[in-house]
């Protein structure tokens, strides 16, 4: 097919447009994971010519039915999704709430909210910038939503694969074999035992933080996920800077894409990005020997997206 643009082992990348290209590609009842992060409301000013307000609302909504018929029954479908701001006015927009809700209430889909995730990341920089670093009347604006949707209460998901390290006084507690069991505050009740058993870690919980840089000090008590956060210093990124080539400005960090590809697929599930950009999705699927289906609309993000492969390739 001539809008495919490269293939491995794994997985296929196709350049075309996801409403164009979804129904060539043969994908219904197939994907146990659409992972992906649209093009975000209102950034009008960007590369890839995203829509603003009812319009976006109106192309979105469209995209719920067409992906939910994708998913195996059990499947689901992850959406990455920024704040928006009203222009020229320290307002957030409505817009990133009303997507999800358009998502969820589309009579077409029976998509539900499984759960929200929010992903912080510390290094962010100041913006919306007018408001925050000249005026300071608002907030950094520094995480993004991530909406966990399925056709079904019961999508295939495992947070066993998704555990984060003890911290230090878990592994205490596991070394000593002692804890203060009984009656919380909270009306919970601690057994003798339950906290004792070494399970290789502890259960994830639905915020999670990127690392602003390896050497940073932990500013308080971690409960959070830590995803570290390569993006800045990657070999995508260190390639396309020897090469003169720009990266894509809109990276999912490849931790993220990780986490819920190992949440929620085992290996050789079918996992698509309609909005592939440089490909992280597929990228983070090959190396967790997921297949993978990517679709982008722009074929210069396409052909830079090659560059992640050839990591794997220079480890064989
Ligand atoms: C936020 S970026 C995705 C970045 C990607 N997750 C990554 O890690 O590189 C959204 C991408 O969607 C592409 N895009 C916009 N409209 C599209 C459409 N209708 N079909 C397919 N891709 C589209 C844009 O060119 C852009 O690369």
């Amino acid at each position: 097919m001539k809008s495919l643009l490269h293939k491995t082992n794994l997985g296929k990348y196709y350049i075309g447009r996801c409403e164009d290209m979804i129904g060539k590609l043969n994908l219904k009842g197939k994907v146990q994971l659409i992972l992906t992060s649209p093009p975000f409301p209102l950034n009008h000013k960007k590369q890839y010519g995203n829509l603003e307000g009812e319009e976006y609302l109106n192309w979105f909504s469209k995209l719920a039915k067409l992906f939910s018929k994708l998913l195996k029954p059990n499947g689901s479908i992850v959406i990455e999704m920024g704040n928006a701001w009203e222009p020229n006015r320290p307002v957030q927009s409505l817009l990133t709430f009303n997507s999800l809700l358009a998502f969820t209430n589309s009579p077409k889909a029976k998509l539900r909210l499984c759960q929200e995730f929010i992903c912080y990341n510390p290094a962010r920089l100041p913006s919306p910038a007018q408001w925050v670093t000249i005026n300071r009347i608002r907030t950094i604006d520094s995480f993004t939503h991530i909406w966990w949707l399925s056709n079904s209460d019961y999508p295939k998901a495992d947070n066993r694969k998704v555990i984060r390290p003890y911290s230090k006084s878990m592994k205490n507690l596991l070394k000593k074999q002692t804890f203060n069991a009984g009656k919380r505050p909270s009306q919970h009740i601690i057994s003798k035992k339950g906290f004792l058993t070494d399970n290789g870690g502890s259960i994830s919980h639905n915020v999670l933080e990127l690392e602003a840089n390896e050497n940073e000090e932990l500013r308080y008590p971690h409960s959070m996920l830590r995803l570290a956060n390569t993006k800045s210093n990657d070999f995508f990124t260190k390639v396309c800077k020897q090469r003169g080539i720009i990266p894509h400005p809109a990276r999912m960090p490849l931790e993220l894409a990780s986490f819920f590809i190992n949440f929620l697929t085992d290996e050789k599930d079918l996992v698509l990005d309609p909005f592939g950009g440089s490909n992280t999705t597929g990228f983070c699927a090959e190396q967790a020997n997921r297949k993978w289906i990517s679709i982008e609309a722009d074929r210069e993000y396409g052909e830079q997206s090659k560059i992640r492969f050839e990591e794997l390739l220079r480890k064989k």
